[in-house]
């Protein structure tokens, strides 16, 4: 069991020339289960190896239930990590694979076998146990190489750095699965490192999203698609992501292309702002509505993307098979207030609404 604090860590592989990670103040909570999402290069496994002790942060202090472990190597840190391709030695059976860092650390032989039993019919390798690794289908390896993290009685935190990766496709949702009922069964804390959302989304309590070595929002899943508090949070979650307008603000009237689209913000707001809304909250409209060229329909099986010319910009809507719309119309949509957002240098600053409501 383990509260994970990052005191202003922060990390340059390049003696301070850029930073790989930003700075991060933040307490992984106990027996939570987290994903950090993000695309390729922002950061990830960077925060994941500065918490297992395998890169020493250029900045910032750890701290494991209030101890300072900044300066332990990764063997004194009771933290497990998991990596894209399973770390096995396959001239061994899985059974020595998981006595291996038992023996490493001279636990007296009849605990070893005990411990390794235990753990063998928690991931439900108790078959397995006499073969060599190779022997064995991909997220089988990696649950095994989970396995040998598991197998010291400490373990506080597990960590995952994209383990699916090298898994075929077939048994991604089986090990996913797994990994899920094995959060439950131990109560341990575990951070999940994935550039899919969906892994994320179905993954974890709470979603941390990672962009250019920040998080830029902690959420759950929801939070994430119904609020995005940055830019980023609204055009990488979701399918097609969010919808961006270059619009202008004056008296708290927001314009595009000069139509007037809701009101927003407080005095002594104005100029250019970006406003965010996603395809789901782009729908038909009746009077009011702000009238939109229908300018692509695609059926997509449950539903239809459509592609709304507003003067020279566009929105992408997604609506029910039931509309019907054609490519030439001038329909009224209207951006559903609540879900309709302006940004400021990324980060939202109000909602957007017919009532100009304020946040
Ligand atoms: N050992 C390293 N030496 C130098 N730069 C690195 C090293 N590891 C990662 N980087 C750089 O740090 C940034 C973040 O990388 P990383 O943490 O691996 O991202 P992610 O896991 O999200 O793909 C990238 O720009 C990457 O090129
Ligand atoms: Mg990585």
């Amino acid at each position: 069991m383990a509260e994970i604090i990052l005191d202003n860590i922060a990390h340059s592989y390049d003696s301070g020339a850029t930073y790989a990670l930003k700075k991060i103040d933040m307490t992984w909570e106990d027996g939570k289960a987290y994903a950090l999402l993000g695309p390729s290069g922002c950061g990830k496994s960077t925060l994941l190896n500065i918490m297992s002790g395998i890169v020493k942060p250029s900045q910032g202090r750890i701290y494991i239930d209030g101890v300072d472990i900044t300066d332990k190597p990764t063997e004194e840190r009771n933290i497990a990590q998991v990596f894209q391709f399973p770390v096995l030695y396959d001239t061994m059976s899985v059974r020595k694979n998981l006595e291996f860092p038992l023996k490493n650390r001279k636990v007296p032989p009849a605990e070893i076998e005990k411990r390794v039993s235990e753990i063998a019919r928690l991931l439900d390798i108790e078959d397995d146990l006499d073969i060599r690794p190779g022997k064995l289908r991909s997220d089988l390896q990696q649950i095994v190489s989970l396995g040998r993290g598991l197998v010291r009685s400490d373990v506080a935190a597990i960590l995952f750095d994209e383990p699916l990766t090298v898994i075929d496709q077939n048994f991604k949702w089986t090990l996913r699965n797994r990994l899920k009922r094995l959060h439950i069964q131990t109560g341990l804390t575990l951070v999940y490192v994935t550039h899919d959302q969906t892994e994320a989304l179905t993954f974890a309590d709470k979603v941390l999203l990672m962009n250019d070595g920040e998080v830029v929002q902690t959420g759950s899943a929801e939070d994430l698609f119904l609020e995005p508090q940055h830019e980023f949070s609204g055009y990488f979650i979701g399918s097609p992501g969010m919808n961006f307008l270059d619009v202008e603000l004056k008296d708290s009237v927001v314009s595009c292309e000069g139509q007037v689209l809701g009101k927003a913000g407080e005095a002594g707001m104005n100029g250019s702002y970006r406003l965010g809304v996603r395809p789901e909250f782009v729908l038909p409209g009746g009077t009011g509505g702000i009238m939109m060229t229908v300018q692509r329909v695609e059926n997509r099986g449950g539903y239809q993307l459509l592609k709304l010319g507003l003067g020279s910009a566009s929105v992408l809507s997604k609506v029910g098979t039931d509309v019907v719309v054609a490519v030439g119309d001038k329909v009224p949509f209207v951006f559903v207030p609540e879900r309709t957002f302006l940004y400021e240098d990324k980060i939202m600053r109000s909602l957007v609404g017919p009532a100009g409501k304020v946040r």
